[in-house]
């Protein structure tokens, strides 16, 4: 995964990819892991991590096993994938890992083993093209 994650961020091209300065996240000051869920994640993943469906659709974050692996959401996190926005150059290590540790251990997910913001710099790939 840890791979996978690295490759993504190395080859995809960002311009190709949501850029979560694209929907005004800039330089996200706000910290705290449910903070930060409310204020950046909360618009699309839905209060309680429920997710939608519909026009746009986000995938639940309530009682989701996805999460287990703590590389998973911090590369989703990162490196964004499909309609989820990437994050670095926006939130910072500690922010990331507060938000994905947040989202693991609230919503009916119970993941206990706290990712660090050394776990975010591990998977952190090269520097953005967007404006940091
Ligand atoms: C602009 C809307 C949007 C925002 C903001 C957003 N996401 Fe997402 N997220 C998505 C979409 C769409 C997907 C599905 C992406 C795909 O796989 O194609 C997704 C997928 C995910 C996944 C993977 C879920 C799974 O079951 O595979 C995680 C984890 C996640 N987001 C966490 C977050 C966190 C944490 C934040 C806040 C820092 C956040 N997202 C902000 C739209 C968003």
């Amino acid at each position: 995964m840890t791979v996978l994650a690295a490759l993504c961020g190395a080859f995809m091209p960002r311009s190709a990819q949501g850029d979560a300065a694209a929907i005004g996240v800039q330089r996200v000051t706000v910290q705290g892991g449910a903070s930060i869920y409310r204020d950046v994640c909360q618009g699309c993943h839905m209060p309680g991590g429920r997710g939608a469906a519909g026009a746009g659709a986000f995938p639940a974050l309530a009682g989701n096993s996805r999460l287990e692996a703590a590389a998973y959401p911090i590369s989703m996190v990162l490196n964004g994938h499909g309609g989820m926005p990437w994050f670095n150059g926006v939130l910072s290590d500690v922010q990331i890992a507060d938000v994905v540790n947040f989202v693991r251990t609230h919503f009916g997910n119970n993941y206990r083993d706290a990712a660090t913001p050394g776990d975010v710099a591990a998977q952190r790939g090269p520097a953005p093209t967007m404006e940091r």
